[in-house]
């Protein structure tokens, strides 16, 4: 394997500083994203969810981010696949944001449930006619004998529903994690980062610097 030891970045290009941020972490998120979005970065909503089984093993994948809405981080995915067996198991999950061309990373801790089915159905609403039939037709992180096995059942859902409108089948809908830490972390010069620490206790949110 390549040597690794000198990759090293100096990073220099920004400073967070308690006395000045906001009261409420998600303003701060919110321009932090809208920072990513301006910036041209590649997928600014793409976030790793790390989950926790019932055997207490931990396992982690990226998503997308589809909105953050009353204060809750809402995601789509399969409820049966391997995260969202976990999280029926385990509620209690991390998100990670990496803008790394910004130098940030924002960490939120918190518990995830089940968005109403009507908002699932009406944001399977708007998504593409293929994402809604692989939605259809995937069975999210069980094993499938091949690739043919997964596009049969793509083309053949394709060609039963051309006329029709697809409805969200159960299996499928969003989350919501309800946000009890959020940690913004900026790079800077010499490895002495800005951390910031959002708490939420009951409604009111506190602010602590962490050591880098
Ligand atoms: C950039 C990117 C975006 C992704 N967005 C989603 C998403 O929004 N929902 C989803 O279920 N999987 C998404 N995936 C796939 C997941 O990383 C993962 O493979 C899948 O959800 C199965 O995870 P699991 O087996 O741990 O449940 C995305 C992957 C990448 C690389």
């Amino acid at each position: 394997m390549k040597d690794l030891s000198n990759y090293r970045e100096e990073y220099t290009m920004g400073a967070l500083d308690e006395s000045s941020v906001p009261d409420d972490p998600l303003l701060l998120f919110d321009q932090w994203l809208e920072d990513a979005i301006t910036a041209g970065l590649p997928e600014p909503n793409a976030m790793t969810l790390a989950t926790v089984s019932r055997e207490g093993k931990a396992s982690a994948r990226v998503l997308l981010l589809k909105e953050v809405r009353n204060g809750q981080f809402v995601f789509y995915t399969n409820y049966q696949s391997r995260k969202g067996e976990e999280l029926k198991a385990n509620p209690g999950a991390s998100l990670v944001f990496l803008w790394l061309s910004l130098q940030r990373q924002v960490r939120v801790t918190g518990i995830v449930s089940k968005i109403p089915e009507s908002e699932s159905d009406a944001y399977f609403a708007v998504r593409p006619k293929n994402s809604q039939i692989g939605a259809v037709i995937s069975p999210q992180s069980k094993p499938v004998k091949n690739r043919k096995e997964i596009e049969d059942a793509f083309y053949k859902v394709f060609e039963e529903t051309k006329q029709q409108e697809i409805k969200r089948p159960k299996h499928w809908g969003g989350y919501q994690l309800h946000p009890e830490t959020i940690e913004f972390w900026q790079g800077r010069e010499s490895r002495l980062h800005d951390r910031i620490l959002y708490s939420c206790k009951g409604d009111k949110w506190t602010i602590q610097r962490l050591a880098p």
